[in-house]
């Protein structure tokens, strides 16, 4: 099992529980508060632990991964397969020459299988669900759903044009609510699991990001519904919030920040242009060329927790593969007062 920041947090709640246990005892009943304090300490980590190590095996079980064309999808599906498990590797251009499919073609492995996926397809979701029935062979299971796939943009509210919100709801929300619920079945009966990837920006805003923001608010609701719903069937449902990788997939590419930026520039109207300004308009998108080259450039505490979404007998809710600048900052906008987190993190 290996050690990450999310097992320190719950290690550390684990004693604050027994701190506030020991404290209610030792008013009761005469006894050494400190003592009973590590005794239950040492209880709660001990049970926390061990359930945290525990694993089934990936022998005999199938997931699918959507967005496998690039980044943290591509990556994720050598990865699962490398682990034993059978790969259908969801790919937007697997029928049109993309790199991503291509590059997971080539692997010879009778576990890895490409698939046409567009998450936006009604048509060829459809499609992938038959194939997933028509590839699977007797005994195994669809055990997992990744729900990876997404599309990121920026701009302030009053550049972006509606298509484009649009976009990013189709892709990132209504696509994976659309796969889930395709999946679903075939989950349920392997009482598996549905993984899905919002971001730490899907529980703290962040001004120029509203597009991509709102889809991933939406996609915790969703998935915190399903998850109430899915207990009753055995199936546990895990989100992951990744902080800062951009320097490590295409998620924001220089090209891409330039092209939108000309979308919004010629849509927007002739008095939010005069309003906002052209230089204004431009150092917020150079700004945002210079956040295309930041972020950790190490993908596997991602792949770590996709990973511990699908093999963990009890896997966690969440998963935060970030780096402690995130960390700290997902506390104070979640634990903290609204205008600290304005003041220390919002310009
Ligand atoms: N990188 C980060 O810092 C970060 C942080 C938090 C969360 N995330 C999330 O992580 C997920 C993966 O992103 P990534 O960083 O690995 O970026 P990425 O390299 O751009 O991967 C996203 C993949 O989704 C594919 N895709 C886009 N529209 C699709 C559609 N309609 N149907 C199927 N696939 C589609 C993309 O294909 P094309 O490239 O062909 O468009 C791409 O292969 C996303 O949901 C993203 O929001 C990323």
């Amino acid at each position: 099992m290996k050690w990450t920041w999310d097992k320190s947090d719950a290690v550390l709640m684990c004693g604050m529980v027994s701190a506030v246990g020991a404290m209610a005892v030792s008013t009761l009943v005469s006894c050494s508060c400190w003592l009973l304090f590590i005794l239950l300490w040492g209880v709660f980590a001990g049970i926390y632990i061990i359930s945290a190590a525990l694993e089934v095996s990936p022998e005999g079980r199938c997931v699918l991964v959507t967005g496998c064309d690039s980044g943290f999808g591509l990556a994720l599906a050598l990865h699962l397969n490398n682990l034993g498990f059978r790969v259908f590797a969801g790919c937007l251009l697997a029928e049109s020459g993309g790199e991503g499919a291509k590059q997971l073609r080539q692997v010879k492995s009778g576990k890895l299988h490409v698939l046409q996926l567009d998450v936006t397809s009604p048509k060829q979701i459809s499609a992938a669900v038959e194939q997933v029935k028509k590839i699977m062979p007797k005994g195994e299971m669809l055990w997992g759903v990744v729900n990876n796939a997404g599309y990121s943009t920026y701009g302030e509210v009053e550049w972006v044009p509606i298509d484009i919100f649009n976009k990013a709801l189709q892709v990132n929300t209504v696509g994976l609510i659309a796969v889930t619920k395709a999946f679903l079945p075939l989950v349920r009966k392997a009482k598996g699991r549905v993984v899905t990837i919002s971001s730490g920006l899907a529980r703290m805003a962040a001004p120029m990001r509203s597009p991509y923001i709102v889809s991933k608010y939406a996609v915790e609701g969703f998935c915190d519904c399903l998850r109430y719903e899915m207990r009753a069937w055995g199936v546990k449902v895990s989100i992951i919030e990744p902080g800062n990788f951009i320097a490590a997939t295409n998620i924001f590419t220089k090209k891409g920040i330039e092209d939108t930026a000309e979308i919004m520039w010629k849509q927007m109207s002739e008095e939010v242009k005069k309003d906002y300004g052209r230089s204004h308009f431009r150092a917020r998108v150079d700004l945002m060329k210079k956040y295309a080259n930041t972020g950790d450039t190490d993908l596997s505490p991602v792949l770590h927790a996709f990973t511990e979404g699908l093999v963990q007998r009890f896997p966690q809710v969440r998963y935060n593969p970030m780096n402690l600048y995130f960390r700290a900052r997902l506390f104070v906008a979640t634990h903290l007062p609204e205008w600290v987190y304005e003041r220390l993190y919002i310009q």
